[in-house]
C-alpha cells in the first residue's frame, strides 16, 4: 500500500495570520539591523516568510542560514546531528534572531544558542514555527511560538520526512 497523504494540521491561512502576528511581537524586540539565522533545511520557508513580514513592519534583517540536519529517514529523533556552523555573517556583538521550524527534544536549539553565544552573540532571541512540548528532554523554550502542537510527525511547510513533502504550503500529520 501507498503510504497515505498527509493529513492538513494546520493550513494557509492560518499560517499567514499566525506569521504576521509573530513579526509583531518580535519587531519590538529587534533592533533595524538583526541578523536572522535559519536553521536548514526544515526552517527555510518560514525564514522566508517570517522576514517578509518583519520587513513590512520596518526591520531590514540581514539573513544567514545554518545547516543541522538529523533525524535522516526515521520519524523519531535518534539525536544524531549533522554539523555545520559556519554561516556567512559576522556575529559577534550583533543580535541575532535564530530560527527553526520545530522544537521537538530540544537538543538542537540548545546545541545551536550555546554555540552562537560562544561566538560572541550580544542578544540572542529564538522563534520556532511549531513546538511540541510533551516531547523535550532538554529544559529550554523558545522566545517566540508559532504553534505548539501533540505529539506526532508532521510535514510541509519546509519539513520533511525523508526529503519529502518540503514544498506543501500547509502543515501536515503524517499517519503513524
Ligand atoms: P530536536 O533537536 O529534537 O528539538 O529536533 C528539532 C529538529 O528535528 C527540527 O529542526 C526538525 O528538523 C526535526 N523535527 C522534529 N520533529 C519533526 C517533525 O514532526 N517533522 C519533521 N521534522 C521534525
Ligand atoms: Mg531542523
Amino acid at each position: 500500500m501507498p503510504p497515505s497523504p498527509p493529513t492538513v494540521l494546520l493550513n494557509q491561512r492560518q499560517i499567514a495570520q499566525r506569521i504576521e502576528e509573530m513579526a509583531q511581537e518580535l519587531a519590538p524586540q529587534l533592533t533595524e539591523e538583526p541578523v536572522v539565522v535559519g536553521l536548514l533545511k526544515g526552517a527555510f520557508v518560514f525564514t522566508a516568510d517570517l522576514v517578509r513580514a518583519l520587513s513590512a513592519l520596518g526591520v531590514k534583517p540581514l539573513v544567514d542560514f545554518l545547516w543541522v540536519a538529523s533525524y535522516g529517514q526515521a520519524t523519531t529523533s535518534p539525536g544524531v546531528l549533522q554539523w555545520h556552523m559556519e554561516g556567512h555573517q559576522p556575529l559577534q556583538g550583533r543580535q541575532v534572531l535564530l530560527l527553526d521550524d520545530i522544537l521537538d527534544s530540544g537538543n538542537t536549539l540548545k546545541r545551536v544558542t550555546d554555540s552562537l553565544k560562544e561566538k560572541g552573540v550580544s542578544h540572542l532571541l529564538t522563534a520556532v514555527m511549531l513546538d511540541k512540548p510533551s516531547r523535550r528532554s532538554v529544559p529550554i523554550q523558545a522566545d517566540c511560538v508559532g504553534f505548539c502542537i501533540p505529539d506526532g510527525f508532521v510535514v510541509g511547510y519546509g519539513m520533511d520526512h525523508g526529503e519529502r513533502h518540503r514544498q506543501l504550503p500547509f502543515i501536515g500529520l503524517l499517519e503513524p
